[in-house]
């Protein structure tokens, strides 16, 4: 499948866009452990175009990671549409729109998912955003407002006719935020439409590859996106690869490997950001890492770890875990 002139393989896995998650150093991460395709954040087009400086460093993007998207959210076709030609002087391989963020400072405000409420403006911010660039749109959204107005079939079309180059379809309405199950089978009735010819990029729970394999064989999605399943794993994409390969698992490595993985991403983090911030920032990862999970009377060396505040102390702590715990 392509997105433009981005010619993928098969199988392709993209790591999703989440805020405060895909900055550079952990999109680069994944990007080694076989991301076909990175998302950044979601960058807020009205900060972008008011040249806040943290919102501009949203766009620094590093040539190892492209192919690389800069994803922007916004509510007015105009303001998204001169966002988007800042953000390509970046470089990025696309720019996506988000129509689905759910949070209530977004989609409360008519933004993201907000904008599910509004189809007509949802459509013009694309086709407006299409015009201003010349790189390939896509698009990222969900299957509707609530559960009486799944809409995705008929937006993908819709969408498609903006001039959209792909889109990415997470399985829940914004009503669910993050409850509950995601539901794949709209998402694989939009793919089985006749008229849609942009590739389907399909998102929602996939953190195993025995989900991912059954992902694109079920609904025939032409690329599978990873969020969450990624946070403290970005060897996700490299587990999901081996499988789908070879249809048997990677199997477990050293505990002392993955460790590696995380403390490099921790230094990265301290690189970009400096101590203080860059061990808050991997706190996240730390606490969603499947390394820690199931070991025995594990949670006092949990609360320290989540707890430390220098690089020293943080290390020294994740230095004794290897050894003295069991890997599961
Ligand atoms: C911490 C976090 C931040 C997110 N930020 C964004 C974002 O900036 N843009 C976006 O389109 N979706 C965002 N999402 C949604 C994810 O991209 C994805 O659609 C959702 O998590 C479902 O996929 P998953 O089950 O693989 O996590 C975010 C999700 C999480 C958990």
């Amino acid at each position: 499948m392509k997105i433009g002139n981005i010619e993928f393989g098969k199988y392709p896995l993209f790591l999703a866009p989440m805020e405060d998650v895909t900055d550079p150093a952990f999109r680069l991460l994944c990007k080694q452990f076989g991301a076909d395709m990175v998302y950044s954040e979601f960058v807020s087009a009205d900060a972008l175009i008011r040249n806040i400086e943290k919102t501009e460093r949203k766009l620094i993007i590093h040539e190892a990671e492209r192919p690389v998207v800069i994803q922007l959210y916004g509510r007015e076709p105009e303001p998204i549409a001169e966002a988007a030609k800042k953000a390509a002087e970046a470089k990025p391989d696309i720019i996506d729109l988000n129509f689905g963020c759910p949070v209530k400072k977004v989609a409360g405000k008519g933004g993201g998912a907000g904008l599910l409420k509004d189809i007509p403006k949802l459509l013009e911010i694309t086709k407006t955003v299409v015009k201003s660039v010349n790189i390939p749109v896509t698009v990222k959204t969900r299957l509707g407002w609530d559960e009486s107005s799944k809409i995705i079939t008929s937006l993908a079309e819709q969408i498609q006719d903006c001039g959209a180059q792909a889109l990415a379809i997470h399985g829940r309405t914004r009503a669910q935020m993050y409850t509950g199950e995601a539901d794949w089978t709209l998402i694989g009735e939009v793919k089985a439409n006749p008229h849609i010819h942009i590739p389907i990029i399909g998102n929602g729970d996939v953190t195993t590859p025995q989900r991912a394999k059954e992902c694109f064989e079920t609904y025939g999605v032409d690329a599978v996106m990873i969020g969450r399943g990624s946070i403290g794993r970005p060897w996700i994409f490299e587990e999901i690869k081996y499988f789908l390969e070879n249809g048997d698992e990677m199997g477990l490595k050293p505990f002392s490997w993955y460790l590696k993985i995380l403390k490099r991403h921790i230094t990265e983090n301290i690189e970009w950001l400096g101590e203080h911030r860059g061990i808050t920032h991997s706190r996240r990862h730390l606490a969603a890492s499947p390394l820690f999970k199931g070991i025995d009377h594990f949670k006092p060396t949990r609360i320290a770890m989540l707890r430390a505040e220098t690089k020293d102390e943080l290390f020294e702590i994740l230095d004794g875990i290897e050894g003295k715990f069991e890997l599961k």
